[in-house]
């Protein structure tokens, strides 16, 4: 294991990395027996996908090709403002093609269901969203997600590519921060 000054402001692991391994190979299955003729694109939103990106496209050895969205909800802090802004947009044609959309988290549903319409308005063939966790307690928006790594409780959780105020996603496993740590 390598050396952490991060692990001291982790309260509680929700997630070992042994358990995400180990979903995200399972995943990878699921969408090579769904996706093995169609040469989907993978779109992953940035920056929270960015690992679990890494590891499931790893995982899913089909003809394929990435691409990644940027997008935010978040003015700040840990509370959606509901209002989705595009921040970095695709850089290629999808019409006719099958979209694999990669999200770290599906909390209020904001983002997703926007990305969704924006994805069916640029003619996408095909919209399956996999999100490696849900948070459906919190739900605003009539939103599911097709493949889902994990359904964790209400709580404010990094690691894995999610962040708090940009730090922690290179933590190895998902975790819940110590509640002193957003009072800093
Ligand atoms: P919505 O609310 O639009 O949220 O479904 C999706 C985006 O919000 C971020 N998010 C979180 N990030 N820990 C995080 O590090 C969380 O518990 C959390 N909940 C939401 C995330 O960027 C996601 O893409
Ligand atoms: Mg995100």
């Amino acid at each position: 294991m390598a050396k952490s000054n991060l692990e001291q402001d982790i309260l509680k692991v929700l997630v070992t990395e042994e358990e995400v391994a180990k979903r995200v190979n399972e995943l990878g299955e699921e969408l090579f027996d769904k996706f093995a003729d169609k040469n989907p694109m993978f779109v992953g939103v940035l920056k929270g996908c960015f690992i679990f990106m890494a590891d499931l496209v790893r995982a899913t050895q089909i003809q394929s090709e990435l691409e990644f969205i940027g997008l935010s909800s978040y003015q700040s802090g840990t509370a959606s403002s509901g209002v989705v802004e595009i921040t970095r947009d695709l850089q290629k044609d999808i019409t006719g093609r099958h979209i694999i959309v990669v999200e770290d988290i599906l909390d209020s549903g904001n983002t997703l269901s926007f990305l969704k319409k924006l994805l069916e308005a640029k003619g996408a063939a095909s919209v399956t969203i996999v999100t490696l966790l849900d948070k459906p307690s919190r739900r605003e928006k009539a939103i599911t997600a097709d493949y889902v790594g994990f359904v964790v409780p209400d709580e404010f959780v990094v690691g894995y590519g999610l962040d708090y105020d940009q730090k922690y996603r290179n933590m190895p496993y998902i975790g819940v921060l110590k509640p002193e740590v957003y009072s800093k």
